[in-house]
């Protein structure tokens, strides 16, 4: 009798032992994951990038309206922070001369949507060497002898054709490749602060993050602190200088970023520093850091830590605007996220192992973010699901192509349990 009462004490110590695991499994399974926005609440937003139709409905780039539908659905489950990946571009939102030459529906559909929808809304990107209209730097100056900004080699196939991306022309003439007659530095300086004061004022008090200069830091082992562009031959370096007094002016209350690529990497991080201190030493208004963060699986959680780790000597909130953990062979070799080699990155097939490896590398990053969780702001990723992705060969994102959460979905909410660690 004992000995049946201890077995039964034993199984009922175990049923409800288990309960919580099995409650968890009932809660969390595949059917209903948590929500990442509540996984992190306490940590930090969790946002996504969002193309045209997933905030004007119908069907999408790559998506049946049936999968936007699904794709929707995961947006608002989700993320509790929104970007437009491309429709806030210059190309995009301010394609023509003038006061008349804006295009704003497809930007107001999604601050409606975030506002809507209880998200805060960030926005992308008010100067930049990329997706940039010819006009903006045409004017009647011959470009100088020296000029040296040929156009960057294109690989094929970069950019598909579709409602929310560029298309062909995308980084083609006409968006950031002009190589006529120019402005002067007063005409690019007058309209770079008519474009900032139009599409800032617009949004102001709705839009309360801005990523006012984007990858204005050069790459590779050179000396150069900043990428040669139309912008710095045209303007010179203060033009960065000049974008964020124009925004602040534009909105006071707005968070105004400086955000690039590849400071995971320590040269790029170097000219990050040197550029950020530069700016604040002329008391530029910056008020945080964007690190988009387009890593890749081969990524650490300790060559995470020591950017995040270096950046924070800053002194400024640091925001990771645009991640993605590239899966492809060929985005092994760098941190880099230039647009125009991007096919390059997501050739090659996936890496092997490329479920689990991803897995692991997002529970590093992850519980970098979360150890830094005191600087680090804001997780922003670039797509909602790896259908949708720039980097869709690649695999990047912790949902498929259907919306399901992936393996690296779970590794990374279980980095939440890390945040009390010392
Ligand atoms: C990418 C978009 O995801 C693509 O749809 C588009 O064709 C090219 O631009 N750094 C940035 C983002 O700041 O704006 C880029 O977005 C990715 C790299």
């Amino acid at each position: 009798m004992n000995n049946l009462h201890r077995f039964l004490r034993r199984m009922r110590a175990l049923v409800l032992g288990l309960m919580p695991l099995l409650l968890a499994r009932f809660v969390t399974g595949a059917e209903a994951p948590p929500a990442l926005k509540d996984v992190f609440k306490d940590c930090f937003p969790i946002g996504t990038a969002a193309n045209r139709s997933m905030v004007m409905g119908g069907a999408g780039f790559r998506r049946s309206a049936d999968q936007n539908a699904a794709d929707i659905a995961t947006l608002k489950f989700h993320f509790n922070q929104i970007v437009a990946e491309n429709d806030m571009k210059w190309q995009l939102i301010h394609p023509r001369e003038g006061g008349n030459g804006y295009e704003f529906g497809p930007a107001d559909a999604l601050v409606d949507f975030g506002l809507g929808n209880g998200m805060q809304v960030a926005g992308h990107t008010l100067v930049w060497h990329s997706q940039t209209p010819n006009w903006v730097f045409a004017g009647t100056n011959p470009p100088p002898p020296d000029a040296t900004n040929p156009p960057p080699a294109l690989a094929a196939g970069t950019n598909g054709p579709a409602t929310n991306r560029p298309g062909r022309g995308g980084f083609g003439p006409g968006f950031g490749r002009y190589t006529g007659p120019r402005a002067s530095r007063e005409e690019l300086l007058q309209r770079m602060s008519n474009h900032i004061h139009t599409v800032v004022g617009r949004y102001k008090g709705r839009v309360k993050v801005w990523d006012v200069v984007n990858e204005a830091l050069a790459d590779g082992q050179g000396t150069n602190v900043l990428r040669t562009s139309l912008w710095s031959e045209i303007i010179g370096p203060d033009f960065i200088a000049s974008a964020f007094r124009f925004a602040h002016a534009a909105d006071p209350d707005a968070i105004l970023r400086y955000n690039d690529y590849g400071l995971e990497g320590a040269a790029k991080r170097k000219r990050l520093m040197t550029l950020i201190r530069e700016l604040q030493a002329q008391q530029v208004p910056v008020h945080a850091i964007g690190s988009q963060a387009h890593v890749n699986v081969s990524t650490t959680f300790e060559a995470m830590d020591q950017a995040l780790t270096e950046i924070a000597t800053l002194g400024l909130p640091i925001h990771i605007t645009e991640l993605d953990v590239n899966g492809a062979q060929g985005g092994q070799g760098g941190f880099g996220a230039n647009v125009a080699d991007n096919a390059a990155t997501t050739q090659g097939g996936l890496v092997a192992d490329a479920d689990k490896r991803l897995a692991d590398a997002y529970a590093g990053i992850f519980r970098a973010f979360v150890k830094h969780r005191d600087t680090v702001k804001l997780i922003t990723f670039w797509g909602v699901n790896d259908a949708v992705s720039w980097r869709a060969q690649g695999r990047p994102l912790l949902f498929d192509g259907e919306n399901q959460p992936k393996s690296a979905f779970q590794a990374v909410i279980t980095t939440v349990g890390t945040r009390t660690a010392p």
